[in-house]
């Protein structure tokens, strides 16, 4: 009986840790695998290829990879081990010191070199196999044409890489590089695609999308343009940085009828000595006339946010004026995040002296507001 594995080749299992982005970046790395007549596989243990799509953003996240490869010692074959993503833009070389089972790393930028260097990588003996790519600074516009999406409705599209903020705590600038935002024309194009293979839903992706600027086309223009398409049912975007975030985003909002009102827009922390820290780029003040004009103009909007708790020299009070600014608020849905130091990061060098016990309490006290929050208790 021909199984189908001889026809198509080798079989590739990837696993996605991180944020939305990263999902895009998988299905992008499993459309440009399957254009090569691999197979997607769900089953670790059958798998030729077994690749780690990463995330730097939270030292959590990281340690999470590590024990994942350092599972895989259990696998009784000898897999292909990929560790590609923001870790792998981080570390580089490294990875190999730290795992010896990793035979390729490869960084956000240069993912379409994966399949060449999976070839490259099978060619070689298991013990001498390493290579890692973490050069290229654009990605080439045709590897977000593969048409390969998770969901049978809804895709994600990104409209740009990076982010040129610089955030104090943030690793994403250093590891995704600074902003570059697609062609609008291809990104259109891209989600024309998608309708044709029977997606109706969409969601714009990028670190700050009210940066988008390509020839002329601003963020606003740019979705007016998506809610024009023909086919397309809903669109949202995430992700807002407040400072980039104007009065004529809420107009669009209220006015394009596809368009999802849903509003996710980190504050990271309610003291403007913080944010001062975190180069924000606003205050605490700022941020609450932003809210304020969002829910005159765009009638029942949704809003959520990120915060971090226990960044360095956070004082008691301080945590005080995110819990207070929460409660003030009210926002649907709160992400709250326990502060830990990045490499490269200008805040790595603060230090971390909010201690770990400390942190947990203000994380379980902001969530425990938001719980409530969200059932109507307060
Ligand atoms: N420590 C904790 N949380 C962080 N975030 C980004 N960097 C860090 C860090 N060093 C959070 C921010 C961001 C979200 C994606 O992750 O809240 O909005
Ligand atoms: Fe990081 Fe700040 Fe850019 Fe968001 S806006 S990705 S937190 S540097």
């Amino acid at each position: 009986m021909d199984t189908g594995v001889k026809k198509t080749g080798l079989r590739f299992y990837i696993r996605t840790f991180g944020c939305q982005m990263n999902v895009r970046d998988s299905e992008i790395i499993s459309g440009l695998l399957t254009a090569e007549s691999w197979q997607l596989t769900t089953n670790l243990g059958e798998a030729d290829i077994i690749i780690f799509n990463t995330c730097s953003v939270r030292r959590h996240a990281e340690d999470k990879v590590w024990s994942e490869i350092g599972k895989l010692k259990k696998i009784q074959n000898s897999p292909i081990i990929g560790l590609v993503g923001c870790m792998a833009q981080a570390y580089k070389e490294k990875v190999f010191e730290r795992s010896s089972r990793v035979d390729f790393v490869v960084g956000p930028n240069d993912i379409h070199k994966i399949p060449e260097i999976i070839k490259k990588v099978a060619c070689q003996n298991m013990f001498v196999r390493k290579v890692w790519e973490t050069n290229t600074r654009i990605r080439p516009e045709e590897i977000y044409h593969k048409g390969f999406y998770e969901n049978r409705e809804h895709a994600y599209v990104i409209i740009s890489e990076g982010c040129s903020n610089f955030c104090s705590y943030c690793v994403v600038p250093y590891v995704r590089g600074e902003l570059k935002t697609r062609p609008h024309n291809s990104i259109l194009r891209e989600i024309e695609e998608a309708i044709a293979r029977g997606i109706t839903k969409i969601t714009l992706l990028g670190q700050n999308v009210n940066a988008y600027e390509d020839n002329g086309v601003n963020f606003i223009k740019l979705i007016e343009l998506v809610n024009s398409i023909k086919g397309l049912k809903e669109f949202s975007f995430i992700t807002s940085h407040p400072q980039d975030t104007t009065l004529d985003l809420f107009k669009a909002m209220r006015d394009l009828e596809k368009l999802k009102k849903y509003l996710h827009l980190p504050v990271q922390s309610g003291s403007n000595r913080i944010l001062n820290l975190m180069r924000r780029g606003y205050t605490r003040e700022f941020y609450l006339d932003l809210v304020n004009n969002y829910r005159k103009m765009v009638k029942d909007g949704v809003l959520s946010t990120d915060i971090i708790v226990g960044f360095p020299t956070e004082k008691e009070e301080e945590f005080q004026d995110s819990y207070n600014l929460v409660k003030e608020i009210r926002f649907n849905a709160s992400y709250i995040f326990k502060y830990s130091p990045r490499p490269y990061t200008e805040a790595e060098k603060f230090p971390d002296d909010v201690s770990r016990e400390e942190k947990e309490r203000r994380h379980r006290i902001i969530l425990e507001l938001q719980k409530e929050i969200s059932l109507g208790k307060k």
